[in-house]
């Protein structure tokens, strides 16, 4: 946000607002719930890049809630319902704990979101694995994941069981395996439960239901607090089907391996494979290839629990990589999205905690609105923020000493806040941009959701690269 415009003639019209909503409140019954459970504000099925799924998003916004819902849909109902109805499951839950919990909910919304990634196994198999993350009050939000392996073309689910060789000995081999990985990952280590590994892995019991397939591995992805301390989240272990083979069944070997074959299984006198030709290639390219040109996007104040997500679908579309400068009590608000912007490999920025004019500041209250966002957005993200950009660009020598990062201004000012309108936003982006521009917007208007697909088809056509601002500062 750039203005500081004075919103004192709102007051009244909101003292009104809230009295009528405080007096439903009072004379609303706990059967409101059960009247509300099936709102939904927005629904819109897109076409996915795979073949023969959709991608569903149900949007709500209630007072006291909002859910934002992804799920895919197959051609085949018996796919369909299983997966609503794990969807449906956990929007129940959701509604539930708000009814239990709805005296705490006065401060802060309650949220869940619930998102999922693709990964092809093969021309017909794919692994969908979701990730559901809800906040009802209380100091934390809860977390867990759901995979499901679908064979689109026998119209059935696959069951992890059944792909690996269950015995003891294998169940020992994959725990070495695993805990091997966890203990090289500079991201897990110092949070793994060794004890709890070792547990669920030799649990009779444990099916390996977390276990998804991609095309060249096997993952398993843990819940929050599962085998880990919290703030390793919920760690993802891949393991390269050459490690694994042995535990595999050999019908799947046959399945999985000949797309293999062409990686090859190297014989140790043919050191020199396509890896190295494919680096001198990439020289070759660098050095007769003109540089391209580059500009840094950057969405401001956010992030925002809907239209952030609409524009990381849009950024993906472009293979645009982008900035995020965010705030810090929103990222308190909404840690699943921010997770999301780095987990699609965007960069985050910090934006300070609740966008004062840092000049206004002390400078130990300057460092209090900076590091208790960069705590928020490591906690949420597992990336500490290596910029920031001063709310307003307002700077002094004062706040450049405080910051122990570079501050991050802009070089094309779109002014999606003032205008709110997307043609306007690509005008003033083709009026200014030029190699090395930074463009500055925000991603908690609609308008600007609008503008970003304009804007991003507008830079391709120019053959400009969107890059992250480190990564333009790094050349
Ligand atoms: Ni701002």
């Amino acid at each position: 946000m750039k203005r500081k415009k004075s919103r004192h003639y709102l007051l009244p019209f909101l003292g009104i607002l809230g009295f009528i909503c405080l007096a439903l409140f009072l004379f609303s019954d706990n059967s409101v719930f059960s009247t509300e459970k099936n709102i939904i504000n927005n629904k819109e099925t897109t076409q996915s890049a795979y073949p023969g799924v959709d991608i569903v998003t149900e949007i709500t916004d209630e007072k006291l809630y909002s859910m934002a819902i992804h799920y895919p849909e197959f051609k085949e109902t018996f796919l369909n319902e299983q997966i609503q109805q794990y969807v449906s499951w956990s929007k129940a839950e959701f509604l539930k704990q708000i009814d239990q919990n709805r005296k705490h909910l006065r401060e802060a919304q309650a949220s869940l979101y619930i998102l999922f990634d693709i990964y092809p196994i093969d021309k017909d198999m794919y692994s969908i694995v979701f990730d559901m993350e809800s906040y009802v009050g209380g100091a934390n939000g809860q977390q867990n994941s759901k995979v499901f392996l679908v064979d689109v073309k026998n119209n059935s689910f696959l069951q992890q069981i059944e792909i690996i060789i269950d015995s003891e000995q294998n169940r020992d081999k994959l725990y070495h395996l695993l805990l091997h990985e966890f203990k090289y990952s500079e991201k897990y280590k110092e949070y793994l439960f060794q004890d709890f590994l070792e547990e669920w892995v030799k649990d009779k019991n444990n099916h390996f239901s977390n276990m998804f397939l991609t095309e060249d591995a096997i993952v398993f992805k843990f819940d929050k607090y599962q085998v880990t301390a919290g703030a390793a989240g919920s760690p993802e272990i891949s393991l390269p089907f050459e490690k694994v083979r042995e535990l595999i069944t050999d019908d799947w070997q046959k399945k999985l391996y000949p797309n293999k074959q062409d990686h090859g299984i190297r014989e140790p006198g043919e050191a020199t494979g396509p890896n190295e030709q494919l680096d001198s290639d990439k020289d070759i390219e660098e050095s007769i290839l003109p540089k391209k040109k580059r500009v840094a996007l950057t969405f401001d104040d956010g992030p925002h629990n809907t239209n952030t997500l609409k524009i990381l679908e849009l950024l993906d579309k472009y293979n645009a990589k982008a900035t995020f400068f965010m705030l810090g009590n929103r990222v308190d608000f909404y840690p699943n999205i921010a997770k999301e912007i780095v987990a699609r490999g965007h960069e985050p920025g910090n934006h300070t905690w609740s966008h004062k004019d840092l000049t206004t500041l002390s400078k130990e209250d300057i460092n209090l609105e900076i590091e208790r966002t960069n705590k928020a957005i490591q906690k949420a993200t597992g990336k500490e923020p290596t910029v920031y950009r001063p709310p307003y660009g307002s700077i002094n020598n004062q706040v450049r000493e405080a910051v122990n990062m570079p501050p991050i201004l802009w070089t094309v000012d779109t002014e999606d806040w003032k205008s709110r309108d997307a043609n306007k936003v690509l005008k003033e982006v083709q009026k200014a941009v030029k190699d090395d521009s930074i463009i500055l917007m925000h991603d908690i208007h609609n308008s600007t959701v609008e503008a970003v697909e304009l804007v991003l088809k507008f830079l391709a056509k120019e053959g400009y690269e969107c890059v992250t601002v480190s990564e333009l500062n790094a050349n």
